[in-house]
């Protein structure tokens, strides 16, 4: 129970890192207010337990962030930590990406980060500090084809992140940027085929310990939160089963 007392904001937390996310929370002791834009997936984690709270938010929406964190703040009293792992992927060439997609990437993955923080930053500094963790990828430092939108809303959420940490540090706020490579939820299904995600062997060859879980993930954003990371910000923490060694 080491995260006991504490209250955390998770966006994206109807499904694949967010939702893992947010039940390993539950686990080591937090109160969760669960964010996303599938009110359906919501209704059933707040099923789940009852220091779990649910709002429903567009993170592209900077009115709609803002009254998130007064409801988290309304409801458990202070806000801690505000994990932003809402995202939007959407593989295409440069050639290939359409205005629409290039807005809808950068909305959600850059702009959404950006308010995230903007507006929970207030909540930490009246918490008296806290943690923010904010999903970048292996694609905020690394290439690949048929993704330049996506990596260049993730590199724009490192620096935000970076940014971030060094500007509030005198708060006591800490922030960091979790970047996974391939992870096994909903969201790869546009990015991977089927022969891919059905085969170890070819999954090993692209990352040297294979596929990750939304829960392996999650453990990493546990320790983020947690006092156990207490003088660690502004850092790119990998977690991508070795993708970016080779
Ligand atoms: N899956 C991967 O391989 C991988 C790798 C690196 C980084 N990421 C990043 O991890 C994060 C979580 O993705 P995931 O893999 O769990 O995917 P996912 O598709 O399972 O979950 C994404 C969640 O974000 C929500 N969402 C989308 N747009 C939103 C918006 N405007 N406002 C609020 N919520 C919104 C979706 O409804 C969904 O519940 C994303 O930021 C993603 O870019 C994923």
């Amino acid at each position: 129970m080491r995260l006991e007392g504490k209250t955390v904001i998770v966006t994206g937390a109807a499904s694949g890192q967010g939702l893992a996310t947010a039940r390993a929370l539950i686990e080591h002791g937090a109160s969760v207010m669960a964010a996303d834009i599938d009110e359906a997936g919501l209704e059933r984690l707040a099923k789940e337990h009852e220091r779990i709270a649910t709002h429903r938010c567009d993170m592209s929406k900077p009115a709609e962030v803002e009254r998130l964190v007064a409801a988290a703040e309304a409801t458990f009293g202070a806000v801690h930590a505000l994990l932003n792992c809402a995202g939007y992927l959407k593989a295409a060439s440069v050639l290939e990406t359409t205005d629409e997609m290039l807005d809808r990437i950068i909305d959600i993955n850059l702009k959404g980060v950006f308010y995230g923080c903007k507006y929970v930053i207030p909540a930490l500094q009246r918490a008296g500090g806290g943690s923010i963790v904010n999903w970048g990828s292996v694609n905020s430092m690394v290439a690949e084809s048929d993704i330049a939108a996506y990596a260049a809303s993730k590199g724009g959420v490192l620096m935000i992140t970076k940014s971030v940490a060094v500007e509030y540090a005198k708060d006591n706020i800490r922030a960091n940027c979790l970047c996974p490579g391939g992870v096994r939820t909903p969201m790869v299904a546009d990015f991977f085929d089927d022969g891919f995600l059905n085969d170890e062997q070819a999954q090993r060859a692209y990352q040297p310990l294979g596929l990750i879980d939304p829960e392996e993930v999650a453990d990493v954003a546990v320790f983020l939160v947690s006092d156990e990371s207490r003088k660690m910000t502004g850092s790119a923490v990998v977690v991508d089963a070795g993708y970016t060694a080779m």
